[in-house]
């Protein structure tokens, strides 16, 4: 079990790995994620669900921290320690309608079960789809396939237009565009951003949170984002929210709280990529 059946790089610092586990394959629904750890002491690391298919299952890793770098430097046919899923709540799939959804960086990964979901639904889906620079698009003809109607962006033009991703949002709703629902799923301050356009057009809002989480089952805390006037666990409750009540002023602190110990013990990088990030 957890046998890596394969594993390659499609974008800068960003891996593909399907990895066999047909318990977690045969239960998982679109939005849920694993927890992985590669040994006994490592650090549980949560990965959204891509896709599963004859007992594997697809994660997309970008390498960020000490324990993704590790997780990344496997190669086919090594195995994953733990791999513990199905875990949260599956993303809700209702026929909207006219759906906006937005995909920031490595956010095109857990979108993509998300967007299958909403199309096999019923849903009219304009995607966009917003990267820091080329070497970091992933998944570009995935997501075009499942879209109606599909807008890439980059910060600094080498891909798509040069734009923020909230730019052509807020622009095709000024042009008369109507959204029933918006989903967006990226870093938290573009969903953030996504969330003043949909907070000012009234157009709700699924954001998928990624809180820091230890031990992922509802027990240390530490995953606890404000919703509303609610505390919730991203692990159990979520990771989905909805994102026109999130404090994510709250969630940005809490992921920057452990930014020194983290730089520590990260490894010498190998030098920034052509972006210069
Ligand atoms: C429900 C959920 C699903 C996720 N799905 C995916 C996925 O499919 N693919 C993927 O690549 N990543 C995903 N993540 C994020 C991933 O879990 C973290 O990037 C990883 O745990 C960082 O571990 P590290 O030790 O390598 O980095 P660290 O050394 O811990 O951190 C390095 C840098 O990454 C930032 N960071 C740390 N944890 C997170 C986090 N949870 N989210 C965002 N930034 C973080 C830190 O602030 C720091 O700047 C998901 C997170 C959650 C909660
Ligand atoms: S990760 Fe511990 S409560 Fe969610």
């Amino acid at each position: 079990m957890n046998k890596i059946l394969s594993a390659k790089w499609i974008g800068r610092d960003i891996r593909e790995i399907w990895v066999e586990n047909a318990p977690v394959a045969d239960k998982f629904k679109a939005g849920q994620f694993v927890v992985v750890r590669t040994g006994e002491k490592a650090e549980r690391i949560p990965l959204t669900i891509v896709e599963a298919s004859d007992g594997a299952l697809r994660l997309i890793v970008q390498k960020v921290g000490y324990s993704t770098d590790i997780l990344c430097s496997l190669k086919t046919g090594d195995f994953i320690r733990d791999v513990a899923g199905p875990l949260g709540q599956p993303s809700v799939i209702e026929n909207y309608g006219r759906v906006a959804c937005l995909a920031g960086g490595i956010g095109a990964a857990p979108l993509k079960p998300v967007l299958k979901a909403l199309k096999e639904a019923g849903n009219h889906l304009t995607v966009l789809q917003g990267v820091r620079c080329k070497d970091h698009l992933i998944m570009e003809d995935e997501l075009e396939v499942l879209s109606d109607s599909y807008i890439l962006v980059s910060d600094d033009g080498t891909c798509g237009d040069k734009a923020l991703i909230t730019e052509p949002f807020k622009k095709l709703i000024e042009n008369g565009e109507i959204f029933d629902k918006a989903f967006a799923v990226g870093p938290p301050p573009m969903m953030q951003a996504v969330s003043w356009i949909t907070k000012e057009y009234d157009i709700p809002l699924t954001v998928s949170l990624n809180p820091i989480m230890v031990d992922g089952t509802g027990m240390c805390g530490a995953c606890r984002v404000e919703v509303g006037d609610e505390t919730k666990f991203a692990c159990i409750d979520g990771p989905e929210f909805d994102g026109n009540l999130v404090d994510f002023p709250l969630l940005i602190g809490r992921l920057k709280t452990y930014l020194d110990e983290e730089k520590q013990i990260m490894k010498e990088g190998d030098g920034g990529c052509s972006c210069g990030n």
